[in-house]
């Protein structure tokens, strides 16, 4: 029989757990009325905006707008997984877990057998490299000593259909190698999903193999197979070459992400052995996040090319979301960090690398300008669009300024201009958006609006949550969140300032009786339904009632638009 934590082991941890313990404990907090507030974590910032509700239980960031509970906190901060920030939270707090263990029918969660199957496979497969002479070619002929080929575990599976599965049994079944995505199918029939290329074992940071990269020896299509997820086998948490890059990250701890395997090791056999890869997926925040865990900055190192630019594009937003410091250096067009550093060697790589570094915010500038003629009024205005939505994310002042500075000189615009020019929206893809959203931003945001709501004949049936907030957003003569956060629940207030950050469009405004109508037509409506439930009441009563409620829809209804 096996076990697992009960259902509701979130909820348990989460309710004998304090958060402002747990955060204040990581994060300096002080007490801000009945809440507590520091400076964020997850974004820097110079006035605290990061707030923790201890009745609550819950954190929000009024700045970057991340929030949630305590075990989210940490997943975050720590860059843990559920059950992990679930067992650090238990383990800190002295909590036994295992009261807390059911049993289950579900087998159980141990997949030691499929990492150990992944290490044979990975050792078959280096026998049978250091047997093929083709094999050992292909790794000299590409510059790979013995001792780097052993590092990284690489090998050979030759060019058979059946070669792994007879070398496996019988100690695992045919399922368990299916399982890790060792054997396809076709037909009914399970063969060796990888044959006749050169193998490179993917290794997490524990240094377990938990899938596999084959390359063809020649230059068919297609060049790289991987194994596909498995349980054991997500490519977009783990990284390439991390299980060895982070011992090497050196002085300035930085991590250099490049596109492919080969460019990984054949930068470790010239000594630059702070390369990581993503695994033939796009570059994932996951992945970000795992490489924050280790490194202070992040150097990019795709091609030059299109789909390189994309690449690279897609890279940077995950980066500047998460406020990493991160680079970008263009390898000269038609090659990539391998083919450079075994054309010149380490030392010209370096010093490429140290010439052509450019900060990720300068990098999408350059190529904002590559194709404008900034000597005329048109590329100056497209240029100006473009470059102030690539700075708009950035949250530090002072390194704002240094990029309004650089785009004042790039168009010969003052700095004062340049903050006043407004950003062109994108029209915004019309949505058949929830209408309380709509109306919750056109209340938070239309001072005008929500004193008319308070006069609609009908404001006495709206629900208390709405009465309470248009009262008090009366009262203050506006929305004000430092006065919200001591009326409102943290959690709610988080709300109020996502949709305060919704745009509304005109036509909203003028719509809000529409929206308004619809949100008392729903809230008498479920009166009606609660009416007819109610066991205390006679039916003749419940008849009166329904009447009179449905009365109001009908009223409702027949006003026109006022
Ligand atoms: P590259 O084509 O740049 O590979 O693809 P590479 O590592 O430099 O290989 P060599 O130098 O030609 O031997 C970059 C990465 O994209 C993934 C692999 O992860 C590869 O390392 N890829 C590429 C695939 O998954 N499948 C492919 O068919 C090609
Ligand atoms: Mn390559």
């Amino acid at each position: 029989m096996a076990y697992k934590y009960v259902d509701d082991i979130a909820n348990i941890i989460s309710e004998q757990v304090d958060i402002v313990s747990v955060i204040g404990s990581r994060v300096p907090l002080k007490r801000a009325g009945r809440n507590y507030k520091g400076l964020c974590p997850f974004h820097s910032e110079k006035t605290p905006s990061f707030t923790v509700s201890s009745e609550r239980q819950s954190y929000y960031c009024f700045g970057c707008q991340k929030g949630g509970g305590v075990i989210n906190f940490l997943m975050d901060y720590e860059n843990l997984d559920f059950i992990t920030a679930i067992e650090t939270l238990a383990d800190q707090q002295g909590i036994d877990l295992a009261r807390y263990l059911a049993q289950t029918d579900e087998p159980a969660k141990d997949y030691s057998k499929l990492y150990e199957l992944n290490r044979q496979a990975a050792r078959y497969f280096y026998r049978a490299m250091k047997q093929s002479e083709k094999a050992r070619n292909y790794f000299k002929q590409r510059g790979l000593s013995d001792e780097t080929v052993f590092h990284f575990g690489l090998g050979f599976a030759p060019d058979s259909w059946n070669g792994l599965i007879h070398a496996m049994s019988p100690k695992f079944s045919l399922k368990t190698l299916e399982q890790v995505g060792l054997t396809a199918a076709s037909k009914g029939r399970e063969y060796d999903r990888f044959r006749a290329r050169v193998m490179f074992p993917i290794l997490d940071l524990r240094k377990r193999v938990i899938g596999f990269g084959g390359r063809v020896l020649s230059d068919q299509q297609p060049k790289y197979l991987n194994s596909p997820d498995s349980v054991i086998f997500n490519k977009g948490y783990h990284l390439y070459g991390l299980f060895s890059a982070k011992d090497y990250l050196g002085p300035d701890k930085r991590v250099l992400l490049v596109e492919g395997y080969m460019d990984v090791i054949s930068l470790y056999q010239h000594g630059v052995k702070n390369a990581v890869a993503s695994l033939g997926t796009a570059f994932t925040e996951h992945q970000a996040k795992l490489i924050r865990r280790f490194a202070d900055s992040a150097v990019i190192l795709y091609d030059g090319d299109r789909a390189g630019q994309q690449a690279t594009k897609r890279a940077l937003a995950i980066f500047f979301g998460l406020d990493f410091p991160v680079y970008v250096v263009t390898i000269p067009e038609g090659d990539d960090p391998d083919t450079y550093i075994v054309k010149h060697g380490q030392a010209a790589f370096e010093q490429f690398v140290k010439d052509n570094m450019t900060d990720g915010y300068t990098y999408l500038l350059n190529l904002a300008k590559q194709d404008l003629d900034l000597t005329q009024i048109s590329g100056q205005r497209s240029y100006l669009q473009q470059a102030l939505t690539i700075i708009k994310p950035i949250q530090d002042d002072m390194i704002k300024q240094v990029y309004l500075n650089q785009i004042s000189h790039d168009i010969g615009l003052p700095v004062e201009e340049i903050i006043r020019t407004p950003i062109k929206q994108p029209a915004p893809a019309s949505k058949a958006d929830d209408f309380r959203a709509t109306l919750l931003s056109l209340l938070l945001q239309e001072l005008d609006v929500t004193k008319q709501m308070r006069q609609h004949p009908f404001y006495d049936e709206l629900p208390g949550a709405w009465k309470q907030l248009i009262e008090f957003i009366i009262s203050e003569n506006g929305y004000n969140i430092e006065l919200a956060i001591e009326r409102f629940p943290l959690d709610v207030c988080a709300v109020f300032d996502q949709r305060r950050r919704e745009a509304v469009s005109p036509k909203d405004r003028q719509n809000w009786p529409v929206l308004l109508r619809q949100l008392l037509v729903e809230q008498i409506e479920q009166d009606i339904r609660r009416i007819n439930q109610d066991q205390n009441l006679s039916q003749e009563e419940k008849l009166k009632q329904v009447i009179n409620k449905q009365k109001k829809i009908a009223l409702l209804w027949n006003k026109e638009t006022q």
